[in-house]
């Protein structure tokens, strides 16, 4: 017989059995069930809603179910429905009357949106380690690489020498943006819902502050439909999982350019890549790829809770029992590749020589002979124009700007002399943008010492 069997005539059909339950899911949120269950018992036995012995006795058994479930040791049913109405059956199966008082004052309603919420709680608190883990591997590799001198791109197309360095801090900064996401949504998941109820609260004396202050939250939530209904912190941790993948996606995606035969930037290490089962010479970039592929299924995850979401009136809804599977996978999925996708970018092996000699080719000092020209004061639209003429003319002798002899380069203009060539050489080109945020070795250092000191303050 269900627990909530008693104005039923007939059984379930099966049929309905398997389409409504939800244990093959959400029996992975059993702990905070229990401990949710823990803290819902102790107020009642504290309030004298139950008598208080009665309280202790269901707290011991709940403490020997959880150890129980992690000891393998309970296959939960497929008719109690879900993780709550489980537990609950176990419960009352060893306690018989005992058991039947937990649920005084409680509704799944209350109970579900709980567990949801704490079970988010520890997942973003995961997630934040994984990304501390990231943002430590980017700051070590940018500093072994604070020198290495690769062409900056806009549109894909050579533009500006950088350093690899400087390259690899951009993603810090992204993946510290996406860290503090997640710290801002914990702190939207400051207050409570148990006791909530169905809708609308208990005439039970319940103490709601003790629950939530139990649970480790601030207190309670404001209002007992919102409490029952609200899963937006479901869907912003999701949103940020989403921005999180966004950003190893862009990654993956350079990191895939970069190994190609094309480009050679990067050799991956082999415990790190993968082969092909005809292509003998073959040695795939797997793990970026899978990265980038799986993000369109993160990004499904967020459309799936935000149209739960749109259409259900207050407060609770069975639709929202959707919101668990499509939180799981994302999380469970960002959970998978930020790990290894560090571990793939730490045992990478850059090919310094060949970053370099990209540098050099594209044409990628013209903004600085146009800016030597400035200096020496000639407006920075004229000066544009004659760079444009150099490039225009070295392309034709198949030179770069620096192997165009002086006599030649007075022909373009008359204020170039022989201290153009070190005005436009790499490493001045790197060295000499200082600014704040640039790639010079200085500009960069600051922002390394700035994202040692962000990591350390975690
Ligand atoms: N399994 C349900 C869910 O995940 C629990 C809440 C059900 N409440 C109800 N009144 N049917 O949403």
């Amino acid at each position: 017989m269900k627990l909530w069997g008693g104005r039923f005539n007939k059984e379930t059909d099966k049929a309905v059995d398997d389409f409504n339950s939800s244990i093959s899911f959400d029996c992975k949120m059993y702990k905070e069930d229990i401990e949710g269950s823990i803290a819902h018992v102790t107020m009642l036995g504290k309030q004298g809603i139950i008598p208080a012995e009665n309280a202790e006795t269901i707290k011991a058994e709940l403490g020997n179910i959880l150890k129980d479930i992690e000891d393998d040791k309970i296959e939960f049913s497929l008719e109690a429905e879900d993780i709550h109405m489980n537990i609950e059956s176990i419960l009352i199966e060893r306690l018989e009357g005992i058991g039947k008082q937990l649920h005084t004052g409680r509704s799944r309603n209350d109970q579900v949106a709980l567990d949801v919420k704490m079970y988010t709680r520890n997942a973003i608190n995961d997630i934040k380690g994984e990304v501390k883990n990231l943002l430590s591997t980017i700051a070590s590799l940018a500093e072994q690489e604070k020198l290495t001198v690769m062409p900056g791109y806009t549109h894909l197309q050579k533009a500006q020498p950088i350093t690899l360095g400087h390259h690899l801090m951009a993603y810090f900064q992204m993946f510290k943006r996406d860290y503090e996401r997640l710290c801002d949504c914990l702190g939207r998941m400051s207050l409570c819902p148990l006791g909530s109820g169905a809708l609308a609260t208990t005439t039970y004396p319940l103490d709601r502050h003790l629950t939530a202050k139990l649970l480790g939250f601030e207190g309670p939530t404001e209002n007992s439909l919102d409490g029952v209904s609200d899963r937006d912190h479901v869907a912003e941790f999701i949103f940020d999982l989403s921005m999180i993948m966004m950003h190893l996606s862009r990654f993956s995606e350079e990191i895939i350019l970069w190994c190609s035969d094309e480009f050679s930037f990067i050799r991956l290490d082999d415990a790190y890549s993968t082969g092909s089962s005809i292509m003998p010479q073959k040695k795939n970039p797997d793990i970026a790829e899978l990265t980038r592929g799986k993000t369109g299924r993160v990004y499904g995850s967020l459309i799936t809770i935000l149209t739960i979401l749109k259409g259900i009136p207050l407060a609770y809804n069975k639709d929202m029992q959707e919101d668990k599977e499509t939180l799981f996978d994302a999380y469970e999925t960002v959970k998978m590749c930020l790990p290894i996708f560090a571990k793939m970018i730490e045992t990478m092996t850059v090919n310094t020589e060949k970053m370099r000699n990209g540098a050099k080719g594209g044409f990628t000092n013209a903004t600085d002979a146009a800016d030597y020209l400035v200096k020496k004061g000639m407006p920075f639209r004229d000066a544009h124009r004659v760079i444009g003429e150099m490039v225009s003319y070295s392309i034709g002798e198949k030179i770069s700007l620096e192997e165009i002899p002086l006599s030649k380069l007075k022909e373009f203009s008359e204020l170039i002399e022989e201290d153009y060539y070190q005005a436009i050489a790499l490493e001045t080109c790197v060295n000499e943008r200082n600014v704040y945020g640039g790639p010079s070795p200085d500009a960069l250092g600051t922002a390394i010492d700035n994202a040692k000191r962000f990591l350390e303050s975690l």
